[in-house]
């Protein structure tokens, strides 16, 4: 009996199983195309893996907001306490992230989480059944120390759609958000990669390329770099299997929103998202 679950576990770590795993995962992922009206933001993000647009809010909408934040933010960036969830608390990385921020401004939650156009787009792009799992409000602040996320990574193998609305100005000195488009098609570089992810997960590289790599990946494949750099009110959809990083923030603070979408359809994913 104990031959069997060895002879079991050893082959659920083996790049066949994976391979399974990964063809059956991906059969269930129905897009809704009908769902959206907003074609072309559907179309870019099909063919470069995001899509930014300027002044997705006013001005006056972004200050609503951050009025209504602020307070929250600043109270859990001292004292490391949040009313909603443990967060991501980091004064050494000048990084504050409340993960589940939904109810903390009602104007945040009509403009930006409960956003009808985005919602739809998710269902349109992914599948029916796509949920949001994490509302995200993050500050961060100049730090001489770098963070994960400022490595070009994908988040996962399987689908995750991300929403982000910038609150501040983001210019270079703010730390902008960087995708590398189209590199969120299938490739063969991405097998060992994803395998690893899915092995390894935390203890693992997560995703992580080091910007060597990154680079000779653009080189071969054509993918493109992109900075995105954007008032208040920016809007930025992708698709996080593709590379993407964020730069360090030198000045000033960037505040932002997310709103990450995915399915139900991996029960071990699901346990570790939501249980
Ligand atoms: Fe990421």
């Amino acid at each position: 009996m104990k031959m069997l679950d060895h002879l079991r576990d050893k082959y659920r770590e083996s790049q066949m199983f994976f391979r399974r795993l990964q063809r059956i995962h991906y059969a269930q992922y129905v897009p809704n195309p009908a769902a959206t009206d907003w074609n072309v933001a559907l179309d870019q993000i099909r063919d470069k893996g995001f899509f930014s647009t300027p002044d997705f809010l006013t001005p006056q909408q972004v200050n609503s907001i951050l009025g209504e934040i602020r307070p929250s933010l600043e109270t859990y960036r001292q004292t490391g306490v949040t009313v909603t969830d443990v967060g991501t608390h980091e004064p050494d990385i000048e990084l504050y992230r409340i993960r589940r921020a939904r109810g903390l401004s009602r104007q945040m939650d009509s403009l930006f989480f409960d956003n009808e156009p985005i919602n739809n787009l998710a269902e349109a792009y992914v599948c029916r059944d796509v949920r949001s799992y994490i509302t995200m409000l993050e500050m961060r602040k100049p730090a001489m120390e770098l963070s994960d996320e400022m490595l070009p990574h994908f988040d996962d193998w399987r689908h995750r759609f991300k929403a982000l609305l910038y609150l501040t100005d983001v210019d270079l000195p703010q730390g902008p958000f960087v995708y590398f488009a189209g590199s969120h098609r299938q490739a063969p570089w991405r097998f060992e990669e994803e395998f690893d992810y899915e092995i390894h997960h935390r203890n693992g590289k997560q995703g992580a390329l080091v910007p060597g790599q990154a680079r000779a990946l653009c080189r071969d494949h054509g993918y493109e770099e992109t900075v995105i750099t954007g008032r208040a009110g920016t809007l930025i959809l992708f698709d996080a299997r593709g590379l993407h990083n964020a730069k360090q923030t030198f000045r000033g603070e960037r505040i932002i929103l997310g709103n990450y979408f995915a399915t139900f359809k991996d029960r071990k994913w699901k346990a570790k998202q939501f249980g």
